[in-house]
């Protein structure tokens, strides 16, 4: 392929993360929207507006996945991930999954054992965060040796407060605060960790103070995760959904020389506003917002990993990883002991 081929893409789901992505898509030079399926309506009708004339939407995915592109973006809910990427790679197609990887830790691995069968396809899972200059820089500077031996990582979402009956019914199909959304901060500790680690063991707890109805189906909105590495590292979770501010993901690596903090503050651009009230900086709304560079970076890097084998921060193995991770934290959230990660 030389620097001037156009990759042509298809979008499979087109809601909250689709719509992101397609949008990105649309507007990143190289790409070309040729396809998308959805089953809703009226993201028939947005796609349509917004979309090239050329664009075809499709409600079947096997009539969709028979369409001649390059590269798939899955962006279905994540019970369907495993047969979209399947039969992805069996019609030559590279992927980009959208996280988690897989609903349970059986299957995440299933999916990365079937995308080592097709070496010339690239196959990637979504972590934004990846992608973010702030957890950029903070990889780069853990490997460079900055801070010496790193001996723990702390990572944390704290999600907007959303007191609606769909958010509630959301949650009751999201699989659990740790595979749903902490999967994000598990992905983002091992990134920083930077090498293969293995996980032993994990311990979680946590309560349903603001959504009591979580707890009917095993979930919380505030929750803890400790998790033990064989290499004697330490990685440190919390998860909330009652946020009044807005979103706010950080981390934390420390090391034998010193630690580096990444988005410690809570603010979407370094501005400080000063005024008879006091002194305040922007918050972002949600992670979409926060997070809306790195959405755009981790397409574009995705684009020139197949087009230019571009080095990316991608990593298949810590996406299943992160699910075997957060599913036993999950079952530690429910036995209320600490359990061994499967892996
Ligand atoms: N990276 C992130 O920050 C982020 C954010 C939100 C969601 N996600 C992930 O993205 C995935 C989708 O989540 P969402 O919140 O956008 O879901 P959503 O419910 O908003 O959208 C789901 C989409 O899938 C389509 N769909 C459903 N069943 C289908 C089928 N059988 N064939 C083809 N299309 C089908 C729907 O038409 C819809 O377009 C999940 O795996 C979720 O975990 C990631």
């Amino acid at each position: 392929m030389t620097a001037t081929t156009e990759l042509k893409v298809g979008v499979a789901g087109a809601g909250r993360v689709g719509s992101v992505h397609i949008e990105n898509v649309i507007e990143t030079s190289g790409l070309e929207l040729v396809a998308v399926c959805t089953v809703v309506q009226s993201e028939i009708d947005m796609v349509s507006k917004i979309a090239p004339s050329t664009t075809k939407i499709f409600k079947d995915f096997d009539e969709f996945i028979s369409r001649a592109f390059d590269l798939l973006i899955i962006c279905t809910p994540t019970k369907f991930h495993k047969e979209h990427v399947e039969k992805a790679l069996k019609t030559g197609k590279h992927v980009f999954c959208e996280k988690p990887l897989g609903p349970d830790a059986k299957t995440a691995w299933e999916i990365y054992d079937i995308a080592l069968q097709y070496s010339t396809q690239k196959v990637a899972c979504g972590f934004p965060r990846r992608f973010a200059d702030v957890f950029q820089e903070a990889a780069a500077r853990v490997k460079r040796g900055d801070i010496g031996k790193i001996m723990s990582v702390r990572s944390q979402s704290v999600d907007p407060y959303e007191p609606s009956e769909f958010f509630t019914n959301y949650i009751k199909n999201s699989g659990g605060i740790f595979v749903d959304m902490n999967i994000h901060d598990i992905d983002v500790c091992l990134y920083l960790m930077g090498g293969d680690e293995t996980p032993v063991t994990a311990y979680a707890t946590g309560t349903a103070n603001m959504f009591p109805q979580f707890a009917e189906f095993g979930d919380v909105d505030d929750a803890f995760g400790l998790v033990t590495f064989e290499s004697g590292k330490v990685m440190a979770l919390y998860g909330n959904r009652d946020s009044m501010q807005g979103h706010h993901a950080s981390a934390e690596i420390a090391g034998t020389k010193g630690r580096i903090t990444a988005n410690g503050s809570p603010r979407l651009l370094d501005l400080l506003i000063t005024d008879p009230s006091g002194s305040k900086t922007l918050g972002a709304k949600s992670h979409m917002d926060l997070f809306r560079e790195a959405f755009k970076k981790e397409i574009r890097d995705m684009r020139d990993w197949i087009l230019y084998k571009k080095e990316v921060a991608f990593n298949l193995k810590d996406a299943a990883k992160a699910v075997s991770i957060a599913s036993a934290l999950m079952d530690s959230l429910h036995k209320g002991e600490a359990v061994k990660v499967l892996y």
